[in-house]
């Protein structure tokens, strides 16, 4: 890594820290996605909760060390878990809080909080796009000197804009947080960031030393992250956020959630069940039951006007649409209505 890419992953990181409203200065490594993001950031905790309860994890490993307690909600995502097991913490080995109907962890179901608990919270859940409560999670896990940590791989993007900033109330108070960027910020692929409040913790976890590797002044980026090398992922960040700019980037998540809830208003008027509250990006529709919902998904793949995939949401067979791209114009979202609507109600043959 060169001065050069340390010193754009500095800038980035407090173009993002301003526009997050993030508590300056957090400590972030730049990582290849949402999953190393989470891991990068959850490894922090583990490596501050444990030290405060007087344990150095980074020497002495698991084995033997005082018990953590990791919290995460019925909706939590699978490549969170993941991170867990990677850190020996356990996909299973947590407790799960009930979530509502659009997949928010019920505050009120939170069990009694230490300070050797994390929580793992969700802003923007990858099926309905909904938002954990961050200001009622933080608040009690502040007095309790439990860790807050936020997944928010694209719902914390919300922050550019003032329509849908306040799904993320609360968020800023948690002390580590994963962002993605190359989903809604549509850089190339490999592009995540870890984000944590207290810059020491972030280092305790991921700093390495070896003769070799001449420390300097500047920021040294494999203090930061799992890996020693890698590539400058700083640069295209840079470019992106240099290129759209604060009213740019409000420009495409505004424009993302409006084609969403297009998206929603079209197959409603078309009589198909929409399952979610469209409160960002993302919409899930029913075409009636399950073989019929996956009939049309499979359709509307092949037909190739635009690409949705299935999920299950609640008990329901659903499409998932995710409207994240910066290419994605209104006229694209009334093309693919069309086919979608025309597929689902058997037109196929009138073509
Ligand atoms: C909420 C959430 N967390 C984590 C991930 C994993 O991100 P990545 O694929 O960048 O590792 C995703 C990806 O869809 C996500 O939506």
């Amino acid at each position: 890594m060169s001065p050069v890419a340390a010193k754009m992953e500095e800038i980035v990181l407090q173009w993002l820290v301003d526009l997050f409203g993030l508590p300056a200065p957090c400590g972030a490594g730049f990582v290849t996605g949402t999953t190393m993001a989470n891991f990068t950031a959850l490894a922090a905790a583990r490596s501050a909760l444990l030290k405060r309860a007087g344990w150095d994890v980074e020497e002495d490993g698991l084995f033997g060390a005082p018990a953590l307690r990791v919290i995460v909600g019925a909706e939590v995502h699978v490549s969170l878990r993941k991170a867990l097991s990677l850190l020996g913490l356990g996909r299973s080995r947590v407790t799960t809080v009930p979530a509502d109907d659009q997949g928010r962890m019920r505050p009120e179901a939170l069990p009694p909080l230490d300070d050797r608990t994390i929580i793992c919270i969700q802003s923007g859940n990858v099926n309905t796009g909904a938002f954990d409560p961050a200001e009622q999670i933080c608040s009690r896990a502040r007095q309790a000197g439990a860790w807050v940590h936020v997944d928010g791989a694209f719902g914390l993007w919300a922050a550019a804009s003032p329509l849908y900033a306040k799904l993320l109330a609360g968020a800023s108070d948690a002390d580590s947080w994963a962002i993605d960027c190359h989903k809604w910020l549509n850089v190339p692929y490999d592009s995540g960031i870890a984000v944590v409040r207290n810059p020491e913790h972030l280092c305790d976890a991921m700093a390495i030393s070896a003769a070799y590797l001449e420390p300097s002044a500047l920021r040294e980026p494999c203090f930061y992250t799992p890996e020693a090398s890698r590539r400058a992922r700083g640069i295209e960040l840079w470019a992106a956020l240099r290129s759209l700019g604060r009213s740019g980037l409000r420009e495409l998540i505004e424009r993302n959630c409006r084609l969403a809830k297009r998206f929603s208003e079209g197959l409603r008027q078309a009589g198909f069940q929409v399952l979610n509250e469209v409160v960002l990006n993302q919409v899930l529709v029913s075409f009636g039951d399950a073989d019929e919902t996956r009939r049309v998904i499979a359709a509307v793949q092949s037909d190739g006007t635009c690409w949705c995939g299935g999920t299950e949401w609640h008990g329901h067979t659903a499409m998932r649409i995710s409207v994240s791209s910066w290419a994605t114009t209104e006229e694209d979202v009334e093309r693919s209505l069309a086919a979608i609507i025309r597929i689902a109600k058997g037109e196929d043959w009138k073509l």
